[in-house]
């Protein structure tokens, strides 16, 4: 039996290692955060993903799951190691490798075994791993050698468990074949389609599969905008679009854009990466434009609709970049909120999961309330920015009775338009005609 060490617990690591544990390896986590790894020996989780606490303490309960802080006990026995740090994106949009390499010296370290796999998590820019595979070799002081497998992680953040177990394929470049089948056999238990391949194809997969989702999205964005032109519906449409298997229906729901830790930061380096290579990434700046224009759809049509926003108070509703996660890097509602009070809004924000990390984010800039009534509580309009399911299925007369003037924006498209007109709501959302319930108002708003 092969002994497993993951070196990294954020996100990537720690389903990762949950994971392979839960399918009957021996795994143990490395992280410099000492206080991060006694929680988690405990069994519990330092950030939210469903399914995620359960797995984890059947696991550590299990004994095949363990965590340390010290890179001589979780490297010294190990066969195979995975790399699931952090490659954050620098200002000049550069990849920040500091990790990634601080891990290949802890890695020839303490390695104490003659053949060592080092399998590549983290998404890093196309030849790293050959750089990371000379890095050990230079620092190695045991192990003769080393071999390394590209493994990108295609999880999305709050649905990650069952991104493993029922991921479309895997992925494994790499210029050993005795290496990649071992890793294969490794992963066999999850009942995937494997897809071998070489080192810089497998680097070069995970920034191509993310580019392209950003693609998706950024052009059903463009589409919708010109939906609400043509008077068309941007949700019809996606549909229609979808049903042919050629295109296929996910990744073409319209918004206010991507967020996150990934695409933001993937489309970047995919791009700083093309343009040292000499080559014109026309179509993937287009993405990252559209991305970002695309953030302040909402807050535009709030101030076509009142003509100025000094004054006025809004409610958010979702602050996390998607539903089911805690995370807010990048997330377009923070832009929103930033571009609101820019324009003198005072804003009140709920999110069943996110609070506490906007609260460490931008403070007392906002207000924060504890329900989603709360903070619809006397306010002129609402954003509606993330869309968990408790926002979703939020009762629309609720909107008519807490609101000073019930006026929706919704980024997320939320309600279905025969469904807004049953109610004295002025409704704007996403590719789809506004829906004005002008009648009902002693007042007029700007057009
Ligand atoms: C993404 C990739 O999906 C995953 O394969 C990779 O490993 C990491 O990056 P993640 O960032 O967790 O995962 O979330 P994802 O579900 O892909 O959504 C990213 C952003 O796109 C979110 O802000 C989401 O709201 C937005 N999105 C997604 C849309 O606006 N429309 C869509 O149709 C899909």
């Amino acid at each position: 039996m092969n002994n497993i060490t993951i070196i990294g617990v954020g996100h990537v690591g720690l389903v990762t290692g949950v994971c392979l544990s839960d399918i009957g390896h021996q795994v143990i986590c490395y992280d410099l955060d000492k206080e991060k790894m006694d929680q988690l020996n405990t069994g519990l989780s330092p950030f939210y993903e469903p399914g995620l606490d359960e797995l984890l303490k059947k696991n550590v309960n299990n004994r095949r799951l363990f965590f340390t802080d010290s890179p001589e006990e979780a490297l010294s026995d190990a066969d195979i190691i995975y790399i699931a740090v952090g490659t954050p994106k620098q200002l000049n949009d550069d990849i920040d490798l500091t990790y990634i390499n601080n891990a290949a010296a802890m890695i020839g370290e303490y390695t104490t075994k003659n053949n060592v796999i080092v399998v590549t998590k983290s998404t890093v820019p196309v030849g790293t791993n050959t750089n990371i595979k000379q890095a050990i070799q230079r620092n190695a002081q045991k192990t003769r050698n080393i071999t390394m497998v590209s493994n990108p992680e295609f999880l999305r953040e709050g649905s990650a468990i069952r991104d493993v177990f029922c991921a479309d394929r895997i992925i494994l470049g790499s210029d050993c074949s005795e290496a990649a089948a071992i890793i294969e056999e490794i992963n066999k238990p999850f009942n995937v389609p494997i897809f071998k391949t070489d080192l810089h194809s497998a680097e070069m997969i995970k920034y191509s599969s993310n580019a392209f989702l950003a693609m998706k999205i950024s052009f059903i964005n463009e589409l919708a905008n010109l939906c609400e032109k043509v008077g068309a519906d941007i949700e019809e449409v996606a549909v229609g679009m979808g049903l042919d298997s050629r295109i296929g229906s996910e990744f073409l729901k319209a918004g206010i854009g991507y967020g996150g830790s990934c695409f933001p930061k993937d489309t970047h380096a995919m791009l700083k990466m093309s343009e040292e290579a000499g080559e014109k990434p026309d179509i993937l700046k287009a993405v990252m434009k559209v991305n970002s224009r695309q953030h302040y759809v909402l807050v535009e049509k709030a101030k076509n609709y009142f003509g100025s926003l000094k004054g006025k108070r809004a409610s958010v509703l979702g602050l996390a970049f998607k539903p089911h996660t805690d995370d807010i890097r990048e997330s377009p509602s923070i832009m929103i909120i930033n571009e609101l009070i820019a324009n003198g809004v005072s804003v009140v924000a709920y999110d069943p999961k996110a609070m506490e990390n906007t609260k460490k984010m931008i403070g007392e800039k906002i207000q924060y309330a504890s329900s989603i009534e709360e903070t619809l509580t006397d306010t002129d309009m609402v954003f509606i920015n993330t869309d968990w399911d408790e926002i979703k299925t939020f009762s629309l007369d609720q909107y008519e009775k807490l609101m000073n003037r019930p006026v929706i924006f919704d980024g997320r498209n939320c309600y279905s338009l025969d469904k807004i007109s049953e109610y004295k709501i002025d409704y704007f959302s996403i590719g789809r005609q506004p829906y004005w319930n002008a009648l009902s108002r002693t007042w007029t708003p700007c057009t």
